[in-house]
């Protein structure tokens, strides 16, 4: 049974819930203690059907990276979408050649970045990325995953993801999280594993960094070894960029950030701000181990998405979004550290560049936190996700917040979280 959320002194907000509980199901949403009511949203701000306003921590859930109803977006979105048919099913427009062009243009260097498939979704994204693999090879059975990632919940994408899989054929890769082994201990277990399954290696796909599972971002020997090893071994490295695609690590892509030139990328999120649209990208001949229709389906390359698309790389580039990301990133982080040094339920802050975890002591305190944020002070709140990543709040605002909209968080955080505990 659903049990609807109610938050005193919010009758539109509580009439919209109740009625979104009738006529949905709880199954589309992840559970949060909020579940906010948004009617109105500008830059790093949301305001609440009641009339209060949040500092938005999350940018959806790495999605709005450009913030909400940015102008420069949403006026070149909307010059590109001009006229545009509402499907490109079976035929061609230009604005999808010229998304395909410019995204591939924007991994300059990449010697890899050759060509792409479109996806409507990360978990379609990836698992295009997984059957390339798998049609450049097909009698090679082996799926190689780093464990405790987050690849999506759909098909091949979910099988894997997390630490066990419903598909007798994944294996899973140690990632450090807490404990980083020495490198020899990684090493070995992908020995193991090679000398396990000889020629029977379809791919490996991992993360940057861990982020479902509580912000773990590795040495970068580690992402460098398992590339290495990839590519002494004749196996397709494929690194899941769905969240960290488009600046959240300080650079555009976060293979730049660790050095690697992946055989396969795939880009979700942010890629459109917001619009539905994800990428694979990467070697020729493993996105044409795919044939006609293999990886089609109704909405992928959607025009709309594609315009989205060529709006948001305009906007990096006039804007200089990267650079600007990197400067605030390290206003974040001493605003997180100074949370840190003001409250001893938060026991780690980790992270880099626009994307961070603040873990607490319990998943309950943790819970309390997200409350509180919200209930803020006054007419002023903080939207963080609903601890999704158990006692590990994940910090994601749009990459163009204002150091104002930050210092503001700051300070609705340092006065609401006294109530916790
Ligand atoms: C790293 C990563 N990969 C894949 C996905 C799946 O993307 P989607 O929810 O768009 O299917 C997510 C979503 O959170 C993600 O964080």
């Amino acid at each position: 049974m659903t049990m609807t959320i109610h938050h005193t002194a919010e009758p539109e907000a509580n009439d919209l819930r109740a009625r979104l509980d009738a006529a949905t199901g709880r199954g589309q949403r992840t559970k949060t203690p909020t579940m906010a009511a948004v009617v109105r949203a500008k830059g790093s701000h949301l305001w609440t059907a009641d009339g209060r306003r949040l500092v938005d921590l999350a940018a959806g859930v790495l999605v709005a990276n450009l913030g909400h109803d940015h102008r420069g977006f949403e006026r070149a979105f909307a010059r590109y979408a001009k006229g545009l048919p509402r499907t490109a099913y079976n035929f061609l427009t230009p604005i999808e050649v010229e998304a395909a062009e410019r995204l591939l243009a924007s991994m300059e260097g990449n010697r890899n970045a050759q060509k792409l498939l479109w996806a409507a979704s990360g978990s379609e994204g990836i698992q295009k990325a997984l059957w390339a693999a798998m049609h450049k090879n097909p009698d090679r059975k082996i799926l190689l995953a780093t464990r405790k990632g987050f690849h999506g919940k759909k098909g091949l994408a979910g099988d894997v993801s997390g630490e066990e899989s419903p598909n007798p054929n994944v294996r899973w890769v140690p990632f450090p999280t807490d404990e980083i082994e020495p490198k020899a201990h990684y090493a070995k277990e992908l020995d193991r594993l090679g000398r396990d399954h000889r020629d029977d290696i379809a791919l490996l796909i991992t993360e940057p960094y861990l982020g479902a599972a509580g912000s773990y971002h590795p040495p970068k020997w580690y992402l460098r070894m398992l590339q290495d090893w990839c590519r002494d071994n004749d196996v397709p490295f494929i690194l899941d960029e769905v969240q960290s695609c488009h600046g959240r690590t300080g650079n555009m892509y976060a293979y730049q950030t660790y050095g690697l030139e992946p055989d396969l990328i795939v880009l979700g999120k942010g890629l459109a701000n917001g619009e539905p649209a994800a990428a694979v990208v990467g070697r020729a001949d493993l996105i044409d181990a795919l044939d006609y229709g293999e990886a089609s389906d109704t909405f992928s390359g959607n025009p709309r998405a594609c315009a989205a698309v060529c709006a948001a790389l305009d906007v990096f580039e006039d804007e200089k979004i990267v650079e600007h990301a990197r400067e605030r990133g390290v206003q974040l982080r001493a605003v997180l550290d100074e949370l840190k040094a003001q409250f001893s339920f938060v026991t780690a802050v980790r992270g880099e560049g626009m994307v961070y975890g603040i873990e607490m002591r319990d998943d309950d305190i943790a819970r309390e936190c997200v409350l509180e944020a919200y209930r803020g002070t006054g007419k002023k709140g903080v939207h963080f996700l609903g601890p999704l990543a158990g006692k590990v709040l994940r910090v994601s605002p749009p990459l163009t917040i204002r150091r104002e909209e930050l210092y503001e968080a700051h300070r609705i955080l340092s006065r609401a979280w006294t109530r916790v505990g």
